[in-house]
């Protein structure tokens, strides 16, 4: 196989694997950045609305209707992207509301272990964060026979969603997702550049000299000296005979470049 081939080969299986590199694992990482981004700024906003949360149980200061009017305008206002489910202890507390109740397998899971968790489907960044009994909400929550919720206990769940499309949409995926022929381009521009040399340096000037020595032998057959060595001929100098043959293979081997 001539050199230059195999170059062209080395370059397409090298552009193949970066195309498949950049595809199957460059942009899913950015991708899976995007989401981890999006995964803090949640944490961070619900920890805001816990507090905002406990303020209101506390300001409210045993006045129960003040509260339930606050949780019912949170919960009716679209514009605040939260919404409540309540504990089995609330249900036993204030009568089954099933609007309230837990929707699913992931809420029911995070009610019960107190743990807050994401959940991503092809629509939805999911997080359901238990909203666990403090001191301040003993001063309400208690079951029929007036025995308080126990601290760190969930009383509720806060459930946050956000459309996937917020991965794409975030500044941290903005440089890097959609940008497969961009990335493919930088890598087929660096490939260039570290070919150029070889082809400039090496290559052309292995075919400049094997054309001059062509050249030669065309010449030294015009005078009738490069006849092949079968038909000997004894005015023939065994020297030139040499030097031709000597040319004869430069010019094969560069041919093969
Ligand atoms: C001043 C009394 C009071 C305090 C303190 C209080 N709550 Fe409540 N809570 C209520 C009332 C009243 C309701 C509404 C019950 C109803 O719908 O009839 C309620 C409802 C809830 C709900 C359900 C909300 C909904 O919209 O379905 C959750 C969750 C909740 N409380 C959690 C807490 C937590 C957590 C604390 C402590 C940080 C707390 N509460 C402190 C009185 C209180």
């Amino acid at each position: 196989m001539k050199f230059s081939t195999k170059l062209w080969v080395l370059v397409s299986v090298v552009l193949t694997l970066a195309a498949v590199a950049i595809k199957w694992y460059f942009l899913p990482m950015t991708e899976k950045y995007a989401e981890l981004t999006i995964q803090n700024q949640m944490k961070g906003e619900m920890q805001s609305f816990e507090k905002i949360l406990g303020l209101i149980a506390y300001t409210a200061d045993q006045d129960k209707a003040f509260v339930k009017r606050a949780w019912g305008l949170i919960a009716e206002d679209k514009s605040i992207p939260y919404e409540f489910r309540r504990s089995d202890f609330l249900h036993a507390q204030y009568g089954f509301k099933k609007d309230r109740a837990v929707q699913n397998d992931f809420e029911k899971k995070v009610m019960a272990s107190g743990n807050a968790e994401f959940q991503s489907d092809k629509n939805f960044i999911t997080y359901a964060y238990p909203l666990k009994a403090q001191k301040v909400c003993q001063g309400c929550h208690f079951d029929k026979t007036g025995k308080v919720i126990e601290l760190g206990k969930p009383l509720g769940l806060v459930v946050h969603k956000v459309p996937v499309t917020a991965i794409t949409e975030s500044p941290a995926a903005y440089f890097s997702l959609n940008l497969f022929w961009e990335n493919f381009g930088l890598v087929m521009l660096c490939i260039a550049l570290a070919i150029l040399p070889v082809w400039l340096w090496i290559l052309k000037p292995i075919r400049r000299v094997a054309a001059q020595s062509e050249e030669i032998l065309r010449r030294a057959d015009e005078r009738g000296e490069s006849d092949t060595i079968g038909d000997f001929d004894d005015n023939r100098p065994k020297k030139v005979v040499d030097e031709l043959d000597a040319i004869r293979r430069l010019v094969d081997y560069a041919k093969r470049r």
